[in-house]
């Protein structure tokens, strides 16, 4: 069973660099899904109030029979309880389905800009933290503009960006103003929600090592230095994305990779979104 490394956050605290992503995992699905992945040396779990199916992570938590202390858990406040008093009911009714007195990493989901609040959001996720419901504080969907807002007011720097990412939108310009801050990106959609698995060129460069265009893309992610959330609800694929140790990429792999990007998103832009 690999040992998944982790890297280390802005407030000192570990993250294990790939985790599971459920979304679009039925509540009824994803209790398997996740035993599985814990199963198979999984430990970090992606979710959000948004994918409704925390209660079912809830229950994969409860009868895994991990401890607390060897299991990373995210989840994420939706864009209409954006605002301090609304995010604080979220985190409590978050908790009650996962059956947690904490989780280890509170988002924003998405900044929200038209109808939300995200700076009153990210001030009741600050206090969040203060109050252990959340160890670490992060947001997702967040290009620098938003960014920017939240540091200059609060002077808290999250500790992870949450961004859609993969090859065709490698998001060079969120990476370097993370990088330069302090700040994890993570992917979502890290195979492109799938549309990248036939690639050509991916599966050629996974031939040469006797890897899958998933693996490669996958690797590509470690060596990148993001935190990756591959989602499948498949055992052996769920196996497979995290046999990923044995094996790296070389100049030219990153190059073909690198001609892939087209800009293209899976996803909402998050200027537009909500
Ligand atoms: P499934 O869940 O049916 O196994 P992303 O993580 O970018 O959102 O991509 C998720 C999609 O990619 C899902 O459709 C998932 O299918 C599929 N997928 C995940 N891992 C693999 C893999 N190793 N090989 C092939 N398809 C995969």
């Amino acid at each position: 069973m690999p040992t998944i490394p982790a890297l280390e956050m802005n407030d000192g605290l570990p993250i294990p660099q790939i985790g599971f992503g459920v979304w679009q995992v039925p509540d009824d699905v994803v209790t398997d899904a996740t035993l599985t992945a814990f199963e198979c040396g999984y430990r970090h779990v992606d979710t959000a109030a948004l994918y409704y199916n925390e209660g079912g992570v809830g229950r994969a938590i409860a009868a895994s029979g991990l401890g607390r202390d060897e299991l990373f858990i995210t989840t994420k406040v939706w864009n209409t309880d954006h605002g301090y008093d609304t995010t604080l009911k979220a985190m409590d009714k978050s908790l009650g389905l996962l059956g947690l007195d904490y989780v280890d990493l509170y988002l924003i989901h998405w900044p929200s800009p038209a109808t939300g609040d995200f700076l009153a959001t990210w001030d009741a996720v600050l206090a969040l933290r203060d109050r252990g419901l959340t160890r670490s504080v992060g947001v997702s969907n967040f290009h620098v503009s938003h960014l920017e807002s939240i540091i200059e007011r609060f002077g808290v720097v999250p500790a992870v960006d949450q961004i859609e990412l993969h090859p065709w939108l490698p998001q060079a310009g969120i990476r370097a103003f993370c990088a330069q801050h302090g700040i994890l990106t993570e992917a979502w959609s890290p195979l492109a929600s799938g549309a990248l698995l036939d690639d050509p060129g991916l599966v050629a460069v996974g031939a040469k090592y006797g890897k899958t265009a998933a693996q490669v893309m996958i690797r590509w992610h470690l060596e990148l230095g993001n935190v990756v959330l591959p989602k499948s609800v498949t055992p052996e694929r769920i196996r497979q994305n995290i046999d990923v140790f044995d094996f790296g990429l070389d100049a030219e792999d990153f190059a073909l990779i690198a001609a892939l990007e087209s800009g293209h998103r899976t996803g909402p832009n998050p200027d537009e979104f909500m």
